[in-house]
């Protein structure tokens, strides 16, 4: 395999696309939002140039970079080996890319989801020859993270799931592989049951979300409170997928408070936007 298409180049795409031209791979990396590609771009040129710096990557980011193309449109579908999806967490315009992706790829061409929540068998009935249709579900940051869900739909063939096990070991990342498609797989089932319960706590006036979070980690060993978790990932993000959650009837997998989704309405969208549950300097570090 040599070429890899990346769908959407926001906060996971555009990690995704890096940690694969790291690894060698040449990657396409499809974007409709010229704004959100140029901050992906400046993104990743300074995240490699900080690993290059560190001496973990051994070629200059220019190097790293030369082999990402950007792209507007799927038409390069049909040259590539493996194709990931991670646009927005939204059922119809999922659809509408694997109808596309199922067209214009090779029919032998595995074609992977980053869904939080969707499941792969949903997707997978919009696509031609569905059986090439698997979730690779990684974590954010991506260059920073080393975990990924390999999710087998209902139809995903034991090849296409153990050739996706196999890309995830070569990009260096620890695959987790998920036998049965449910949404939310597993990772994120148990964390949206706790940041459910989080956020409904803070909602209700119970807790702040600095006090839950210092909890958590002191309490239960987390590295991260689920606070700092939800600002990472974006809270657009997390609310789209609850909203995902509560229309397959998966209600304890979503806050029963409004919380999330009065802060998305005023702007407070995370760390990428410096205002989330907590605030951040231009730099993305958390101001005291
Ligand atoms: N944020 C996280 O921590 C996280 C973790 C794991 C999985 N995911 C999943 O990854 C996916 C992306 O999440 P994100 O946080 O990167 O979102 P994001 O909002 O940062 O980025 C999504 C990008 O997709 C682009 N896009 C929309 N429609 C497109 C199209 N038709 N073609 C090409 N690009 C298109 C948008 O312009 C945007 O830049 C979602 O499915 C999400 O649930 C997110």
């Amino acid at each position: 395999m040599e070429k890899v298409m990346v769908v959407g180049a926001g906060f996971m795409g555009a990690g995704i696309a890096q940690v694969c031209a790291q690894r060698g791979y040449r990657v396409e990396l499809v974007e409709v939002n010229p704004q959100a590609l140029e901050k992906a771009l400046a993104g990743m040129r300074s995240s490699v140039a900080k690993l290059a710096a560190k001496g973990l990557i051994s070629e200059p980011a220019e190097a790293v970079l030369a082999r990402v193309e950007p792209a507007e449109g799927l038409e390069g579908a049909a040259q590539a080996d493996l194709v990931i999806e991670a646009a927005f967490e939204s059922l119809e315009l999922k659809l509408k890319i694997f109808a596309e992706l199922g067209r214009l790829a090779r029919p032998d061409t595995p074609l992977a989801s980053n869904t939080s929540s969707i499941p792969i068998g949903r997707l997978a009935e919009a696509a031609s020859h569905p059986e090439r249709v698997l979730g690779l579900h990684f974590f954010g940051p991506v260059p920073l993270m080393g975990l990924v869900e390999v999710v087998k739909g209902a139809q995903t063939s034991t090849e296409v799931f153990e050739r996706g096990v196999e890309f995830i070991r070569r990009l260096g990342k620890t695959p987790v592989k998920v036998e049965k498609d449910i949404p939310g797989f597993v990772m994120n089932r148990i964390f949206a049951a706790a940041f459910r319960e989080a956020a409904d706590l803070v909602a209700a006036g119970v807790v702040t979300p600095a006090d839950a979070d210092a909890g958590m980690k002191l309490g239960y060993g987390w590295n991260a409170g689920p606070f700092e978790i939800a600002d990472n990932a974006g809270l657009d993000t997390i609310a789209l997928i609850g909203k995902f959650m509560k229309s397959v009837g998966e209600d304890d997998l979503a806050p029963r408070s409004g919380l999330v989704e009065s802060m998305v309405a005023g702007g407070r969208l995370g760390r990428k936007v410096g205002r989330g549950f907590y605030d951040y300097t231009p730099e993305g570090k958390r101001k005291p």
